[in-house]
């Protein structure tokens, strides 16, 4: 690390659809948005995030990103525009942003290694994850994880019967908006109660099927700039993720709120809490409703890139 001060940023990311279904290799959906994350790193005398030591307890992705590298004791200082906990993936965005910069400061920074490196991670800390999240924060616009190879093939991963095509997707003009719900659950036990419903039921199974097809129609219906069907499409997501024991009554609320104003509104990440986003051509409407329902609006610019030396 040479002594000196190492930063890097990475975007949050919002799925649009597929999340959870994906952790069992359905196809996901997702967009970086202009909420950034930044990250310094330096050598110190004791490892730190924000000045807080680290213990075995505590920060466990920083943990298990500096150990990967073989740091020195290093102090990791962070600055966010969005929330943790929010399902906007804070944590594959402290994640990425804290291997690029380790990355860097060895001389080498490839979007697609930092992006590989951050799943492994997540995996590890997480449990099960999919590469949506950290793929997302790594190559920024628009990402599309599937089984299969197709036109903007970026890297692939598989795990056990489960593989993941990581492609960089072109997302069409739109306008979304983030409602937080304020409340903050974290991913990997939500992850762990979906395996369990899907390990117990055929009825599951067929969900995360169907979620799988959704996500699909989805693609179609960007690709073809249909943001009223996209919308329809991220609705019927909703209604299946809550099916899968995901969703809040708040969550719910929020998004039956939204939906007169809408051409569609979910959850959006891994639920139980965190947030859900509207796609609409009343961004100031919607922004309204989410906050007269106790939540904390975002709106959410598209396009914009993923990992970034700073
Ligand atoms: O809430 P977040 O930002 O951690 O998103 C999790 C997305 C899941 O599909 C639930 C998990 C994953 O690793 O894909």
């Amino acid at each position: 690390m040479s002594g000196r001060t190492w930063g890097a940023s990475a975007p949050a990311k919002v799925i649009l659809l597929g999340e959870h279904a994906v952790v069992f290799g359905k196809p996901a959906v997702s967009v970086a948005i202009g909420l950034r994350l930044r990250c310094k790193i330096r050598p110190a005398a004791v490892s730190s995030l924000n000045g807080v030591p680290l213990t075995p307890q505590n920060y466990s992705y920083v943990s298990a990103c500096l150990a990967r590298h073989g740091a020195p004791p290093t102090a990791v200082l962070t600055d966010s525009d969005f929330p943790s906990g929010s399902g906007l993936g804070s944590s594959a965005a402290v994640t990425v942003a804290l291997l690029a910069a380790l990355n860097a400061s060895k001389g080498d920074l490839k979007e697609d290694v930092v992006a590989r490196e951050a799943f492994e991670v997540e995996c590890e800390v997480q449990g099960r994850a999919s590469p949506i999240d950290t793929s997302t924060c790594a190559h920024g616009n628009g990402i599309l994880v599937q089984r299969q190879r197709g036109d903007g093939f970026l890297w692939e991963i598989s795990m056990d019967t489960r593989r993941w095509c990581v492609h960089d997707l072109p997302v069409p003009k739109m306008t979304l908006v983030i409602g937080f719900t304020g409340k903050s659950k974290p991913t990997g036990p939500l992850v762990a109660k979906v395996k369990r419903y899907v390990d117990h039921t055929t009825f599951a199974r067929d969900i995360v099927s169907e979620i799988g097809d959704v996500t699909m129609e989805g693609v179609k219906q960007m690709a073809q700039g249909d943001l009223e069907g996209l919308g329809r499409t991220m609705t019927k997501d909703h209604k299946l993720l809550a099916i899968l024991g995901v969703s809040t009554r708040e969550l719910d609320k929020m998004v039956s709120s939204v939906l007169p104003y809408s051409y569609g509104a979910k959850l959006t990440g891994a639920g139980g809490g965190g947030s859900m986003v509207a796609l609409t051509d009343q961004p100031q409407k919607v922004m309204e409703i989410i906050k007269n329902k106790g939540g904390q609006p975002f709106a959410a610019d598209t396009g914009v890139p993923g990992v970034r030396i700073e």
